[in-house]
Parts: structure tokens; C-alpha cells; sequence
């Protein structure tokens, strides 16, 4: 099991931040799973540089760019330098940020490029009764990966996130049924991207709404490998029982 706390911007301080790992480490240590925490940039260094606990860390995104005179970018290899060994690439709100496919798909490469295990967000905004949101998802995963070396497309997790799933409660993520039938949906997609029959060992995260009151439920019989999880990330009683839930 694979559980990603992404701060996004709610941790703007040293003290909470440390506060937050050390915590997050208590109850990572009491389990089996993969914890990885994704801190805001300007904080990755200060916390991951290092880091010899089994936590790990991840970029929040990188830069399209791979360095030179480009004020303000975070690249791959200087979020590698600061300790990540993750980078969350194509989060919805980077996409609405301006992130197209074409600039996921570049991202996506200079990870791999410098050894960052990419993290793949993908997701629909809305569910249309005639089941389109199935052909966008299966876009993002195929304009993400038709440019990559088949055997680096295996090093890829991939993090369902429905937009419509995101910053808000328990009961409003996807019920479990639904989030089986993405996940097969995504894995079938996958095989016709992933070399051989590499695409039955791709792991396939869910995001949105993640709570400790749904926790289990959701990763129960969907055939996740592990949760993407935002706001209740930022908040160390509910991540350590997000942790707890899944051990
Ligand atoms: P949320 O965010 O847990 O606050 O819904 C998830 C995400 O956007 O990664």
C-alpha cells in the first residue's frame, strides 16, 4: 500500500511542517505501508535532505524546463537534489493552472530522465451519463505515456483523481463499486500502453476525499494499490488514522 500526503499549499511553516512529519513518521512506522509525504517546494529541501527514516518525499510538480535561464522553476533534477524521490505530475490543479497534456507528457519525461518515480494524476471533471469521462481518462493516460520509452511507461504509478472527487468530504468521494470499475478500466488501458504484461504490476492510486472515515472502504475491494491524499494530509490526527485504517 502506497499513501501520498500532498500538502498542496496548506503547510506554510517550518514548525508545522516538522510537526507534521514527525507524526506522520510515528504512524508510518507502525505500518507496512509506502508513506510519502509531498511538501510545498520552497519547504521539500529543509525536510527531505537527509531524510534516513522509510518516509519519503515527492515533489508537488516539476518544471517543464531542465534548467538555464528560467527564473522561478522547479526542475526535476533540483527537486532530486532537495531529497524527493517522487514528483506529482499533472494534478488537476496544475492542469487548471495551465498544465496541457503535451506539458504533462514533457514533465513526465524529465522525471523519469532523472530518476524521479513519477506519480500520473488523471481525471475527469464531471461524469456525463453516456460515459465520455471513460474516453478522457484513457486520453490522459495515452498522451502522457506514448512518448515515453516502453520500459520507462513502467516505472509510472498512476493517481485517479475525479476533479469532482477533490477537496471535499468522506461522502462525497466515489463509492467503492464505481472506483472498482475505474480502476479495471485504467488497468485495461494500461495494458495497451505497458510492454508485455508489465501493465498487471502498475500501480493505480485513488485521490479525492480521502478521510480516515473512508479510508478503508474505498481501498477495501477496488483494487487500488494506495491513496492520494490532500487536505486531511495537512492534519496530523487524520493522517495517522488514514495510516492506521490502512495498515
Ligand atoms: P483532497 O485532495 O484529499 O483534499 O480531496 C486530493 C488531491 O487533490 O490530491
Amino acid at each position: 500500500m502506497l499513501i501520498v500526503a500532498n500538502w498542496k499549499a496548506y503547510v506554510e511553516d517550518l514548525p508545522k511542517a516538522k510537526g507534521l512529519v514527525a507524526a506522520t513518521r510515528r504512524a508510518a512506522s507502525r505500518s507496512k505501508a509506502t508513506v510519502v509525504i509531498a511538501p510545498p517546494p520552497p519547504l521539500l529541501g529543509a525536510l527531505a535532505i537527509g531524510n534516513r527514516s522509510r518516509l519519503a518525499f515527492a515533489a508537488q510538480d516539476i518544471s517543464r524546463t531542465t534548467g538555464g535561464a528560467q527564473t522561478g522553476e522547479s526542475t526535476a533534477r533540483a527537486c532530486m537534489a532537495a531529497g524527493a524521490a517522487y514528483a506529482i505530475i499533472g494534478h488537476s490543479e496544475r492542469r487548471a493552472a495551465g498544465d496541457t497534456n503535451g506539458i504533462v507528457a514533457e514533465k513526465l519525461g524529465h522525471a523519469l530522465a532523472q530518476g524521479l518515480i513519477p506519480i500520473l494524476c488523471v481525471g475527469e471533471k464531471e461524469r456525463d451519463p453516456a460515459g465520455r469521462y471513460l474516453a478522457f481518462v484513457r486520453e490522459e493516460l495515452r498522451a502522457a505515456l506514448e512518448d515515453i520509452a516502453q520500459k520507462d511507461r513502467t516505472k509510472v504509478i498512476v493517481a485517479y483523481e475525479p476533479i469532482w472527487a477533490i477537496g471535499k468530504h468522506a461522502k462525497d468521494a466515489i463509492g467503492p463499486h464505481d472506483l472498482a470499475e475505474m480502476v479495471l478500466y485504467i488497468k485495461k488501458v494500461l495494458a495497451e500502453l505497458l510492454p508485455g504484461n508489465s501493465s498487471a504490476r502498475a500501480q493505480v492510486l485513488y485521490g479525492g476525499s480521502v478521510e480516515p472515515e473512508d479510508a478503508r472502504s474505498l481501498t477495501a475491494a477496488s483494487g487500488i494499490d494506495g491513496v492520494l491524499v490532500g487536505h486531511a494530509s495537512a492534519d496530523s490526527r487524520q493522517f495517522a488514522s488514514i495510516i492506521k485504517e490502512l495498515s
